[in-house]
């Protein structure tokens, strides 16, 4: 064997060996006090990918030009005020090489002041910084992994005043995933700084076996359970279609401090319609999703902007009991029927009816409201989201009539009247 690899499982056994003792004593979910309700802000990984040529196209190159552009957009165009919070930085950050110590660098062409200046500078505007890891030997990219050097990365990443990390897993078996994701929670809760901790583990996972999320909870604040998000509505609708299915049972496992991710917002990028652009911040809304926008806000337009920033909606998904919505009907061949319980518990509930179809006119809907689970006699108001428009007082026998557009959603909020 060579030297890398008797290192490799050394370190293996040592992992395992520490989490025998020090780890399967938990029994609860993450509690490090963040992320009581989904996490918000923007993500750089949808939009600007591994672009690293800062020569040819220094905007849209990572790079802290970007971060720092992103940071004063989000305070300066009133997405903060709404509750986007986070700049994340995502994949091709580092240098190729770690330093003499052994701990990661930036990149020092791109981000010629080091990480700490960027966070120092997205705190002083009231922000967050979000840093990206790999659990394995490389990022997905071929930057350096954490693997073997997750306690060093963890006080790197605190040093610099990092507030949140994703930690991906390329270059790594899965199975090491399930004693190397709880170390790195071990480590960064050692630092003693609140980081808030990402997880790509369930991900790479879900498409052989159902992972154990109620395990991933106990390590991790939210986690990405399948495939990235792309530019296009078909990926929007294979992940709804994918969580819809809630295999593994990971949709009760979600509340105040950990939450399924089904990854960015692509709201106001290249592909989506102005409908499917609405079908994805209510399905995100009702699915209690992490909100991470992916978008260049530089030149993005008022109607996704809007969108974005549409109180309403992100009241839904931040509504305090962290109840995750989920697929509970579907009409005819096309129309799934969404709910989400909100607060006051146990009373008002919000609804998205989402249509898949693609036929050229919107699809008419006719449900009756105590099939959404509205069952109170004292009855209802009905108030249609995006707008905030009155539908109506519904009793819970009376039947709601509203239309649908192609790849679009009616998006309601069923408040409890009593
Ligand atoms: C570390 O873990 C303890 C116990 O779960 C928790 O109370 C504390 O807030 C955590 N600290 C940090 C910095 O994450
Ligand atoms: C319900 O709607 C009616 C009619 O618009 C209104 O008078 C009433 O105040 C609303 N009640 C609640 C609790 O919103
Ligand atoms: C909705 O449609 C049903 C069936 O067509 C009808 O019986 C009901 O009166 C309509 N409800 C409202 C509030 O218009």
């Amino acid at each position: 064997m060579v030297d890398a690899q008797v290192k490799d499982m050394m370190m293996a056994k040592m992992y395992a060996l520490f989490l025998l003792l020090c780890l399967s004593e938990r029994s609860v979910s993450l509690d490090n006090g963040l992320a009581r309700t989904p996490p918000m802000g923007w993500l750089s990984w949808e939009r600007y990918r591994c672009n690293i040529d800062c020569i040819k196209d220094p905007d849209n190159c990572i790079s802290e030009k970007l971060y720092l552009d992103m940071a004063d957009l989000l305070v300066k165009e009133g997405y903060k005020d709404v509750g986007y919070e986070y700049v994340n930085i995502d994949d091709c950050w580092a240098s190729k090489e770690r330093g003499p110590d052994g701990s990661l660098v930036p990149d020092p062409d791109r981000f010629p002041h080091g990480i700490k200046y960027l966070a120092d500078i997205i705190h002083s505007k009231g922000l967050k910084l979000g840093i990206y890891g790999d659990f394995g030997t490389k990022t997905c990219g071929g930057y350096p992994g954490s693997k073997f050097y997750l306690q060093l990365d963890a006080q790197t990443f605190a040093d610099w005043g990092v507030d949140m990390l994703k930690l991906d897993g390329c270059y790594t078996n899965t199975e090491d995933m399930a004693y190397g994701y709880p170390a790195m929670e071990f480590f960064l809760n050692k630092t003693g700084r609140p980081i808030l901790y990402s997880c790509s583990w369930p991900a790479y996972i879900s498409g052989t076996t159902d992972p154990d999320y109620a395990q991933i909870a106990k390590y991790c604040n939210i986690w990405r359970n399948y495939a990235d998000i792309q530019d296009s509505w078909d990926s929007v609708k294979n992940i709804i279609e994918w969580f819809s299915q809630d295999k593994g049972g990971f949709t009760k496992i979600a509340g105040p401090g950990n939450f399924n991710d089904p990854d960015m917002l692509i709201v106001g990028d290249y592909s989506l319609s102005y409908d499917q652009q609405k079908a994805q911040m209510a399905i995100w809304s009702i699915m209690a999703s992490p909100l991470f926008m992916s978008n260049n806000l530089r030149t993005i337009s008022d109607n996704p902007k809007a969108l974005l920033q549409n109180k309403a909606v992100i009241a839904i998904n931040q509504d305090p009991l962290g109840i995750q919505g989920s697929k509970i009907d579907q009409i005819g061949k096309y129309i799934d029927v969404w709910t989400r319980p909100i607060s006051p518990k146990g009373k008002s509930i919000a609804f998205v009816f989402l249509n898949l179809g693609t036929a050229g006119g919107p699809y008419e809907v006719t449900y009756k409201l105590s099939k959404l689970g509205a069952i109170s006699p004292a009855g209802y108001n009905v108030t249609e989201v995006f707008n905030g428009n009155f539908i109506g007082m519904f009793k819970s026998q009376d039947y709601l009539n509203v239309t649908v557009d192609p790849s679009g959603v009616f998006f309601g909020v069923a408040t409890f009247l009593g």
